[in-house]
């Protein structure tokens, strides 16, 4: 099996339709916004990705950024996006979640691609807003979903998908760490984007129901903790994220088990990211253990650990968006791939809210006006007070 899957774009006919809009570039200028913790690593993968001619950063807090402040005077730096907007082509935002439907939108209506991380943004409504003017804009909408270009997300999928596991019984997602806390967002919008993103991709699927479980343990008005679990009826498959801030351990592992076979993907583990286990458990005809009428029969047979040929994901990313706009295709996580996660994300606020299951289809294009869901400068929910 290769773990080399093909970073090529669909057709034109999404955000971006063919034929319309703002033609192709070839020799493209970048616009980094948000050059913090992640935007500072899209600006080196930006600056080493072939077609692009210049990169600039674009930071509010640039004159206090330890090595940034000297781009002010060479003109490779700027405050405000605004300033920024008549010297790039393309637009990378990494800014704060809550700002990502007002900074795409300037960036759109200005004519610029954007790529914008991940989420997408922080309600459905806005999510569809972006789409809607990017399409209008005929420019390139694409939303940073990191792991789906990430060889062993790939090799997941593959193993999935191909049917080696057998039966896809149910997938595992754990991703933990102590810290980072975020000051305007919960865990859930923080790092659950991720394994959203990564189940979508490796079942070829959306879920149709969300049920979330969240605890506030340090800062009393956002989730530190939390258990999604999400149904994707339409492939009879259930898939379980653990997201936490509050761990003393970093995890980020994903467990597929399936009928014949069982595969882990540990990102933490650079040598050996993907083991397919040759385990399964299938239910016998009389005696033996477990319940119901028959005995339960383990198989244990060999782990292997096929290699995964591994380049950097934020790189292969970064080289897909500029074959977008050299070659007017649609991006591979394009504006609705990032809707679909934001539905997920949005219904798993109202689940966290009203404790119940919350189906996919509540969530509508105007279901921002919940008031779950934060906006710059508003905390999502008032602390709660002992
Ligand atoms: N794809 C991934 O694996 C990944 C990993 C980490 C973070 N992220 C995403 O990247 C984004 C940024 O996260 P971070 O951890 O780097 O945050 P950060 O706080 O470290 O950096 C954000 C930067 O944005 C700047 N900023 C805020 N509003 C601005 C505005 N209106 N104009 C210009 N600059 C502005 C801030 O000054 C700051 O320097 C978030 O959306 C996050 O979810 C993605």
């Amino acid at each position: 099996m290769s773990s080399e899957t093909q970073v090529s774009g669909s057709d034109s006919s999404g955000d971006r339709p063919g034929g319309r809009g703002v033609p192709p570039v070839h020799e493209i200028r970048v616009g980094v916004v948000g050059v913090g913790y992640w935007g500072s690593k899209q600006l080196r993968v930006m600056r080493a990705t072939p077609g692009v001619t210049r990169v600039v950063a674009i930071d509010a807090r640039l004159p206090l950024l330890s090595g940034m402040a000297h781009l002010l005077a060479t003109g490779e730096g700027f405050t405000s996006l605004e300033a920024a907007l008549p010297h790039v082509d393309a637009v990378v935002i990494a800014t704060p979640p809550a700002t990502h439907v007002p900074l795409g939108l300037a960036a759109i209506r200005a004519g610029k691609h954007v790529l914008i991380e991940k989420p997408l943004a922080t309600t459905a409504a806005g999510a569809e807003e972006l789409i809607q003017a990017a399409k209008e804009a005929g420019v390139t909408l694409m939303v940073g979903h990191t792991f789906e270009y990430n060889g062993a997300v790939w090799m997941l999928r593959e193993l999935i998908q191909s049917r080696e596991l057998g039966d896809l019984y149910y997938l595992d997602s754990s991703r933990l760490n102590l810290g980072l806390y975020q000051s305007d967002v919960n865990v859930v919008f923080d790092l659950a984007p991720h394994d959203i993103s990564i189940a979508n991709h490796v079942l070829g699927a959306t879920p149709t129901s969300v049920q979330a479980w969240g605890a506030r343990h340090i800062d009393p008005a956002f989730e530190d903790v939390a258990h999604l679990q999400l149904g994707y009826d339409d492939i009879g498959v259930q898939a379980h994220i653990h997201v936490s801030w509050l761990d003393p351990r970093k995890v980020r592992l994903i467990t597929a088990v399936g009928s014949k076979k069982m595969a882990v993907y540990d990102d933490t583990n650079a040598e050996e990211r993907i083991r397919v286990h040759d385990k399964a458990v299938r239910r016998g005809t009389e005696g033996g253990t477990g319940g119901g009428s028959g005995a339960m029969q383990y198989h244990h047979g060999p782990v292997t650990s096929p290699v995964v040929r591994f380049d950097e994901p934020l790189a292969v990313q970064a080289r897909h968006f500029v074959d977008c706009l050299t070659t007017g295709a649609q991006p591979r996580t394009d504006g609705a791939s990032g809707l679909a996660v934001v539905q997920v994300i949005e219904a798993a606020q109202l689940s966290l809210a009203q404790e119940r299951k919350v189906l996919i289809s509540e969530i509508a294009g105007d279901a921002g006006a919940s008031g779950l869901v934060p906006v710059p400068g508003q905390r999502l929910r008032a602390p709660v007070t002992a």
